[in-house]
């Protein structure tokens, strides 16, 4: 760590941690009652689980992009944050409109926008809140030396990323139309301005663990970008199928969006020809397993998983289903989550000055954790394919197929456990490592 105000970051990263871990637990609720163990159900009912379990997916992953933003800015930019004071401001008004959504959630007060239940009036305080955010980075970044193109993909991300929550907070009386736009923030956040965000990390964490020149990464990146803008924008018309909009829409999100896996294959292929390049000397190689893990699993669970169920031909059977569960659970885990987690495995030596990562802990918690999301992913699958046959082909109806899959959610539990089991590790090691402190200022 080279600048005190660095130092925020690791209270978003916390907060990460922590609502994570509530994702988790209300990932099992629903686990269980997909196994017909409903016993929550007065309390806490599928429509509530689902939502506040995606919803505080949307919000920890934030958290950790906000945190990874305050952590690299600085250091790329050569420049302290502009005001620290304000950065807490942020962080803690992030928590309370998120506590404030989550519980409004049990009690009816929300919107039934899969993904954007949020009511409009808290969507006002996330507009202030996400303002806030951007005016301190882009600040920093602006009044500091350099100008690098790593940060100024990440920034880029990060704006764009906040412009486009803006369609979804238009009134429609159309649900053709709320749909239409609703898919303006869900898929071109993650098929297209967190990708910028995913590359602008990956970037800078390739260029501290390789030692790869930065001139060399950074012109991947630019390829990087371009492939995601040319394949993920018209993409977007693989949601835009049978949701009362033209049929010229088949055509181009078929084609489009089966070209989307090119930019995660891109990002793999870099990943990997980067590390072999580099020199292999950094001794945080926790850091190294979910930095080249993240480029890897997300060509697996967004690129091949996503293609295979894009071509309209598919979708038809498919739409809504446990297969589109499969893909979201190891899309998520691949490429958002685990960048998350590389940044802060990358991050929490410097910022505490306290080197811990040669215990075995780290891989262990690499490991379980993927192995079992993988798991979880292939238990979704047969899932949603024996739904799909069932229900779409043999045309039985939808409670009854839901009782005879049952039994995969006792394996989806079972690797659940294993996952879960290695993110209690990975938390373990992250309270370990303990707070941010000065001497991290002298060692670094
Ligand atoms: C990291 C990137 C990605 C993430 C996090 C992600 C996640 C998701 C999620 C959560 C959904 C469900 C959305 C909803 O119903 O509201 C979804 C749907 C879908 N995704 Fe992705 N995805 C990613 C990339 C891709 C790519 C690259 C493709 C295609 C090549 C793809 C194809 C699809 C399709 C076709 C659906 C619609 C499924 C349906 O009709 O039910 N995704 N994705
Ligand atoms: C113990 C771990 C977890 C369990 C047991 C679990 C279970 C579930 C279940 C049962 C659903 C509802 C599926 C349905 O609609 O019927 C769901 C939805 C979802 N979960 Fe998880 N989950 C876990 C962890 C995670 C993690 C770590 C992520 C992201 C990295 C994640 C991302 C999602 C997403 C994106 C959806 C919505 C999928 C869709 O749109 O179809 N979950 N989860
Ligand atoms: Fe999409």
């Amino acid at each position: 760590m080279k600048y005190k105000s660095q130092q925020v970051a690791y209270w978003f990263f916390a907060l990460s941690m922590l609502l994570l871990a509530l994702q988790i637990i209300y990932g099992f609720i629903m686990g269980f009652a997909h196994m017909g163990y409903d016993g929550l159900h007065n309390f806490i009912p599928f429509n509530t689980a689902r939502a506040v379990h995606t919803n505080l997916l949307v919000v920890w992953l934030l958290s950790g992009f906000m945190g990874a933003a305050y952590y690299i800015i600085p250091e790329e930019a050569e420049q302290e944050l502009v005001s620290v004071k304000l950065a807490y401001v942020q962080l803690v008004s992030l928590a309370v409109v998120g506590v404030v959504a989550i519980v409004g959630y049990h009690f009816n007060y929300w919107e039934g926008r899969k993904f954007l239940e949020i009511p409009r009036p808290l969507d006002y305080l996330v507009v202030v809140n996400v303002l806030l955010f951007l005016g301190l980075i882009l600040a920093t970044l602006f009044k500091g030396k350099k100008r690098t193109t790593t940060s100024l993909v990440l920034s880029m991300g990060l704006l764009f990323a906040a412009l486009l929550y803006l369609p979804g907070m238009i009134w429609f009386d159309n649900q053709t139309m709320d749909s239409f736009f609703r898919w303006w923030v869900v898929h071109l956040w993650v098929e297209g301005v967190w990708e910028l965000i995913m590359g602008g990390i990956l970037a800078f964490l390739l260029i501290k663990i390789t030692g790869v020149d930065r001139e060399v990464i950074e012109k991947w990146l630019y390829v990087i970008v371009g492939l995601t803008f040319i394949s993920g924008i018209l993409g977007t018309g693989h949601h835009y199928y049978y949701i009362g909009t033209p049929r010229i829409w088949l055509m181009i999100g078929g084609v489009f969006s089966a070209l989307e896996p090119l930019a995660f294959l891109g990002m793999a292929l870099f990943a990997v020809a980067m590390y072999r390049k580099g020199e292999k000397k950094h001794p945080n190689k926790v850091a190294l397993n979910w930095t080249l893990g993240t480029a890897i699993m997300s060509f697996v669970g967004a690129g091949l998983l996503g293609v295979a169920h894009t071509i309209p031909q598919v979708n038809l059977y498919t739409h809504g289903t446990l297969v589109t569960a499969m893909h979201g659970h190891l899309a998520f885990w691949g490429a958002y989550a685990m960048i998350n987690l590389a940044i802060i495995s990358y991050t929490l030596p410097n910022l505490t000055g306290r080197k811990l990562y040669d215990t075995g802990n780290g891989a262990l918690a690499f490991w379980l954790s993927n192995i079992g999301m993988l798991g979880m992913t292939v238990a979704f699958g047969v899932a949603g394919v024996a739904q799909v046959y069932m229900e779409r082909i043999m045309g039985v109806e939808f409670g009854i197929v839901q009782q005879e899959i049952q039994v995969h959610f006792a394996i989806l539990i079972a690797c659940a456990t294993m996952f879960t089991a290695g993110i209690c590790i990975y938390m373990y090691e992250f309270v370990k490592y303990g707070r941010p402190s000065e001497e991290a200022m002298l060692n670094s």
